[in-house]
């Protein structure tokens, strides 16, 4: 039987170091996908709005000290606590954008001494696979030039390049990572991105795609 039910919205990530330029990604393709006629939304983890993400905002903000084990399970759970909305979104057809996701969470907290690459990924097991990933690639170097670090905890170069180094090994052999330069013109950076959003979104759209789930 033939299915009327509208087409789901496509689930795409951007991901980075910090000051790779992904905020401002996030919010210029939004507005691409609005002036096109698409239902579409930015998300962001953490999401700093909730119980939990008061918790990890407190942490990022050096007010508190935890455990890099339990930080780690409040970064998972606070993607967890929004999967539920995550899905309905989707599911009525709106794409969604979201500013990092479980690859952060991995590859900050494995980044850490101490701190098991394999046990990082355990907690994310079992949410929605993203239909894309944009990779804003920049060096620890170059990111570390675009305005000083602010006073959160993570925010230096020597943490950055361990956590790129993260990236990369979690993109190795996974189709669904887009790699972008992030090095050059926010302008050219956006047309890039924009590409892939709408590409993906057309695909999502056109295949019927089902959501997959982490990890592959
Ligand atoms: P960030 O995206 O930089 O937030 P903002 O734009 O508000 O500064 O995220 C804050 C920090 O949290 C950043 O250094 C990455 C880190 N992080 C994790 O360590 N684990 C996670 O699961 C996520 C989502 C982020
Ligand atoms: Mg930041």
């Amino acid at each position: 039987l033939p299915s009327f039910s509208k087409p789901r919205g496509a689930f795409i990530v951007l991901e980075g170091v910090d000051r790779c330029g992904k905020t401002t990604q996030v919010a210029r393709v939004v507005k691409a996908l609005h002036a096109q006629g698409r239902a579409a939304e930015a998300i962001r983890f953490p999401d700093r709005t909730t119980t939990i993400g008061q918790m990890i905002n407190a942490y990022l903000a050096n007010a508190t000290d935890l455990d890099d084990r339990v930080i780690h399970l409040l970064f998972s759970a606070n993607r967890w606590e929004a999967m539920a909305s995550l899905r309905s979104k989707l599911a009525a057809g709106m794409t969604l954008v979201c500013d990092r996701y479980a690859y952060s969470g991995v590859a900050f907290s494995a980044a850490k001494d101490g701190m098991d690459f394999d046990w990082c990924k355990q907690c994310d097991r079992g949410l929605p696979q993203p239909d894309a990933v944009i990779y804003l690639d920049i060096s620890a170097e170059a990111a570390a030039k675009r305005g000083r670090y602010g006073e959160e905890r993570y925010e230096n170069q020597g943490m950055q390049g361990r956590v790129r180094e993260n990236f990369q090994k979690l993109m190795e052999g996974d189709s669904i990572w887009h790699v972008v330069d992030a090095g050059v013109s926010l302008e050219d950076v956006s047309e890039r991105v924009d590409k892939v959003v709408m590409a993906t979104a057309k695909r999502v759209e056109e295949e019927g795609l089902q959501l997959g789930t982490l990890w592959p």
